[in-house]
């Protein structure tokens, strides 16, 4: 399956890098039945905050995170890929919605830069496993390879800084 979705997403970075994104967040959320919200976070690293981009799954109301705050806020500081097993355990989390059960987040580098991360739900306990996170990786690394600098903040969102 994961194999079969990384061939489909070059075909997805014809249209411009938003909605490229938007597409692959809807690609990821409707092929892969444990993912029940995928979503791109944006660092700006000038107010330490996180940005939400194009995302596929119900709204939610935390479009703007401070790093060290949530799953997502703590990626932002670590730099590095948190896996939460079951929400409920966790001490430092956002809930988006009280049907999610498990959440990944991982990082999006550009060369030595953490511009943005890879933020997915699922309705399950323990839905991730290390298949998930090393393709999710290798997603991010596409992208990155892809867009480069156009996906920092600043470029990403010209007029919001
Ligand atoms: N659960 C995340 C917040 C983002 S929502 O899942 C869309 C967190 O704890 O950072």
């Amino acid at each position: 399956m994961e194999t079969t979705l990384l061939k489909t997403i070059p075909s997805l970075l014809s249209e411009t890098i938003h909605e490229s994104l938007g597409e692959i967040c809807g690609l990821l959320q409707q092929k892969v039945p444990h993912y029940t919200w995928v979503g791109f976070y944006f660092m700006n690293h000038r107010k330490k905050q996180l940005h939400l981009g194009p995302y596929s799954g119900k709204p939610t109301d935390h479009n703007i995170i401070p790093f060290g705050k949530g799953i997502c806020g703590q990626v932002a500081v670590s730099g590095e890929t948190y896996l939460a097993e079951n929400v409920e355990e966790e001490d430092n989390y956002i809930a988006c919605s009280v049907d999610v059960r498990s959440e990944i987040v991982v990082p999006l580098y550009v060369g030595d830069g953490l511009v943005a991360q890879l933020d997915i739900d699922s309705d399950q306990v323990n839905a991730f496993t290390e298949a998930d996170e090393k393709f999710l990786k290798e997603v991010c690394s596409l992208l990155a390879r892809t867009y480069g600098s156009q996906l920092e903040f600043e470029n990403f969102f010209p007029s919001d800084h």
